[in-house]
């Protein structure tokens, strides 16, 4: 008999209760916050990112924006938020209190000192002697600070990322975790200087930047400050691919253990990372739109997919999907797919299909009496009409030339 599967799970030399942990962010902007988090069954939590007290950090408002689908449904979200408004001293005592109500969970501090390397250094002293299990690097964060030479304006610059990692290695008494800004041409060259610096792991993707969008009346771009706006960081299940991509790339080419992050509000987005690489997750924004309850399902729903693959735990996912995901050249130009009526029963003749493949650059479909018929020798096998469909009545057959 095949023993049961367990959501335990190991990130280089931590091990985990289960896979899922609370990104540093405003779920893990309090002592309570973290405490809550652990009660309803996170494996970690990263710590908001706690800075020197000598960097004044104030947050405006408003600070967010979101784009939500017809039903509500959490699509993207903006923010312009900075870092934790709490003291060091503040998460040096949470951490002791943290680590002696919940030894065997993961807690990681996350920091940012100021452009003085020792300021960095002094943080990392601290959280570590409070107890935290690893320190993330915060050298990501998108606004704002870049603007005063941290955050990406360290992440997006690979030999500082080395030499940053090489001095707070070189007091660090636990492992030390680079986050990764998605801003960045080739995400690869700063977790390489991460690692020839001494990091222990990488975190990736902190959030995208973006601008939100212009009120068309007033002119002022959103979140809107008092009549002005900025750039600030896209996150939440829009931003998924691009996390995807940027931990597949680091997989492939880092040898260390990646946290994945971007986009992960179900087991299925977290079991994607792993599979392309990652041996652990962070989620934020699925948190701050449906609460700390949603690992419940998230810990049940990775139990069962592992239960019917038959794999003894999540390690067993990381990588497994990495072989398949080759170079564009590489792709089969023989295996092809051809669209068809799958469900007629469906298909209410709305002419959707027709007027995408007509202006989306083939003309293959046509309407005979309100059905798609198709033109087997002008589809191309794009797969647009498909997508289109809102009825979901076309599929795909695969046919081989
Ligand atoms: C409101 C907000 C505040 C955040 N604050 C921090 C922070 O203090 N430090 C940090 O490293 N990342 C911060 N992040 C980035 C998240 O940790 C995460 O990398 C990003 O949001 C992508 O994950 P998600 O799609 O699950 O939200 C913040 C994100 C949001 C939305």
């Amino acid at each position: 008999m095949t023993r049961s599967p367990v959501l335990t799970t190991t990130h280089g030399t931590l091990t985990l209760e289960n896979p899922f942990i609370l990104a540093s962010a405003p779920p893990t902007a309090s002592v309570e916050g973290i405490r809550r988090g652990f009660r309803a069954g996170w494996g970690g939590a990263v710590v908001k990112t706690i800075h020197a007290d000598s960097m004044e950090v104030r947050d405006v408002s408003p600070r967010f924006c979101a784009r939500k689908g017809p039903g509500g449904e959490l699509l993207g979200f903006e923010n312009i938020e900075l870092l934790s408004k709490k003291s060091v001293s503040y998460w040096e005592t949470g951490i002791v209190r943290l680590k002696d109500e919940y030894p065997d969970h993961i807690l990681i501090a996350s920091i940012m000192g100021d452009t003085d390397p020792a300021s960095w250094q002094d943080l990392a002293r601290r959280v570590q002697d409070a107890g935290c299990d690893a320190i993330e690097l915060n050298v990501s964060c998108p606004h704002g600070m870049p603007e005063a030479g941290v955050g990406a304006a360290i992440g997006q610059n690979p030999p500082l990322v080395e030499r940053l990692t090489r001095d707070v290695v070189s007091v660090a008494k636990v492992p030390v975790y680079v986050k990764m800004t998605p801003n960045i041409t080739d995400i690869v060259l700063p977790a390489k200087a991460a690692a020839a610096g001494g990091a222990a792991g990488i975190s990736a993707i902190n959030s995208v930047q973006g601008i939100f969008g212009v009120d068309i009346e007033s002119f002022e771009p959103q979140p809107s400050v008092g009549g002005r706006g900025t750039r600030g960081g896209y996150s939440g299940p829009a931003i998924k691919p691009i996390g995807l991509e940027r931990v597949s790339a680091i997989a492939k080419a880092v040898p260390l253990p990646i946290m994945g992050i971007g986009g992960i509000s179900s087991w299925q987005d977290a079991a994607e990372y792993l599979l392309l690489g990652a041996s652990a997750v962070q989620v934020c924004t699925a948190v701050m739109w449906n609460g700390y309850g949603i690992v419940k399902e998230m810990n049940a729903g990775l139990l069962r997919y592992l239960e019917q693959k038959g794999l003894a735990s999540p390690d067993d996912l990381r990588g497994a999907a990495l072989p398949n995901l080759v170079s564009h050249q590489a792709l089969d130009r023989n295996d092809r797919v051809r669209p068809g009526l799958d469900r007629p029963e469906a298909c209410d003749g709305c002419g959707r299909c027709v007027i995408a493949c007509r202006d989306g650059g083939y003309d293959a479909i046509r309407l005979r009496e309100k059905r798609p018929v198709f033109d087997d020798a002008a589809c191309d096998g794009c797969g647009l009409c498909i997508l289109v469909c809102p009825k979901g009545a076309l599929a795909a057959a695969r046919y081989w030339v």
